[in-house]
């Protein structure tokens, strides 16, 4: 049996559900909070709220963000209604039921797959925290207590290492589905009950589409962070605008993006000639710049901003409430090829070539049910999967992404800029 047994719901009056692994066996009556409640709760996961602004693709049945219904309703098995509620199967995938503009996997291999490219990015950047994250949150004694989200967690990784690595702040993960360790508890692995004590006790999670607004969160938090979320996000500069609200005065943005193109070994656009004509794709090689370009049409048509990394840098400098802005960018060989690289990727590559090779296999599965309901082949597909591995093995020329990592600070007081 489960170890979540049951839900109960009174929402008329919630703003955020919660549940904790306390929790599992008893009637969750309690555990519905008010919004001033929820901000002091020691749980640790909760599920929508009611003041969101635009539609959602759950509807108000079951774990609904806006139930209207004033009556309890009947006590429910956790396992169905997370299922049922919070996933959707597409071609034999789950994937989120929120959102239907991020249209990647929610489900154990894909968590893995972030779960394995935490570190290899960290690693490729060249560090897990930006700079100004120490002082921002140094341990002063000062009131509020000092504050983390990070917006489209994922797996979760950066989120517990936050907690853990700054145990006098709280901190707060949102994602359209259930980090890596709560996946694991609640829907696969109920006998792994006592990886919820790896959970700090400083975090806590929500399951929130950050596309209905951010409202909720305006003046509460130190330190903002999001990472490869962008073809889940409407509106990437009203993102930042939100941010900018959420921060509280000298807080830290912090955003890294991926650019949806593949670029040669002198970092310059691979130009291909990309047919987006889904029944007559006739993709050549470089193949993995094609598929790319394919994932980037499908998400951008679903409403995804793919092309939001390039932007960044400009956005925060143009925002007015934000200064102090500072670019880098990296460039991951994702196709390696074989060439004279510089020595400092390939000793990157020396340690992580593994992974990388890992993380292309599973993101070409992740990318599937997109392409699929698209109306992509699923034969011609496969085809171009087994091209672009063997491009990733055996290809002269290497291809890149570009990642862009962007922070700044919230200034004290508003700037002249127009925005
Ligand atoms: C590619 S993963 C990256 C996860 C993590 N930030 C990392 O760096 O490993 C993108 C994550 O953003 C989440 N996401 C995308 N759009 C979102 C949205 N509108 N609201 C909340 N989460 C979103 C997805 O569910 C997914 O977990």
């Amino acid at each position: 049996m489960s170890q979540l047994e049951y839900l109960r719901s009174s929402p008329s009056t919630c703003r955020a559900r919660h549940y904790s692994d306390d929790d599992f066996e008893m009637d969750m009556d309690d555990e519905w909070t008010t919004e001033t409640e929820s901000e002091t709760s020691a749980t640790i996961f909760s599920v929508g709220r009611t003041n969101a602004t635009t539609e959602t693709s759950v509807d108000d049945d079951g774990i609904s963000m806006r139930s209207q219904t004033p009556e309890p309703e009947p006590i429910m098995h956790m396992d169905e209604v997370l299922r049922s509620n919070l996933y959707k199967l597409e071609f034999g995938r789950n994937l989120n039921s929120f959102s239907d503009i991020y249209k990647l996997p929610a489900d154990e291999e894909e968590l893995d797959r972030l779960e394995r490219q935490y570190d290899m990015l960290n690693s490729l950047l060249d560090r897990k925290y930006t700079p100004p994250m120490m002082e921002v949150l140094a341990d002063d004694g000062s009131e509020p207590q000092k504050a983390v989200l990070d917006l489209g967690t994922g797996s979760g990784n950066w989120i517990i290492d936050v907690a853990r690595d700054f145990p006098h702040c709280s901190a707060v993960a949102i994602d359209l589905t259930p980090m890596k360790v709560m996946y694991d508890m609640i829907l696969h692995r109920p006998e792994n009950l006592e990886e919820s004590v790896r959970i700090p006790t400083n975090l806590r999670g929500e399951v929130d589409d950050i596309n209905l607004g951010l409202e909720h969160y305006y003046g509460k938090f130190n330190v903002v962070h999001t990472r490869l979320i962008a073809i889940g996000v409407q509106d990437y500069y009203r993102l930042i605008d939100q941010i900018s609200e959420v921060l509280r005065p000298g807080g830290l943005i912090d955003l890294t993006e991926v650019g949806y193109e593949a670029y040669d070994r002198h970092h310059q656009p691979i130009k291909i000639d990309f047919n987006p004509d889904t029944d007559k794709p006739n993709w050549k090689s470089p193949y993995w710049a094609h598929w790319l370009r394919a994932i980037a049409t499908v998400a951008s048509t679903g409403g995804g901003e793919t092309s939001a990394s390039r932007n960044l840098e400009s956005w925060l400098h143009a925002h007015r409430a934000l200064e102090d802005v500072v670019h880098r960018e990296f460039w991951l060989p994702i196709i390696p090829g074989n060439y004279d690289r510089p020595p400092a990727e390939a000793e990157f590559l020396k340690h992580y070539r593994n992974v990388l090779e890992y993380d292309v296999t599973t993101f070409l599965k992740s990318g599937r049910p997109m392409l699929l309901k698209a109306g992509y082949n699923e034969s011609y597909l496969s085809e171009m999967e087994h091209l672009i591995l063997t491009e990733m093995r055996e290809a002269k020329e290497p291809q890149y992404s570009r990642i862009e990592c962007v922070y700044a600070r919230k200034a004290r007081e508003l700037s002249n800029k127009l925005w």
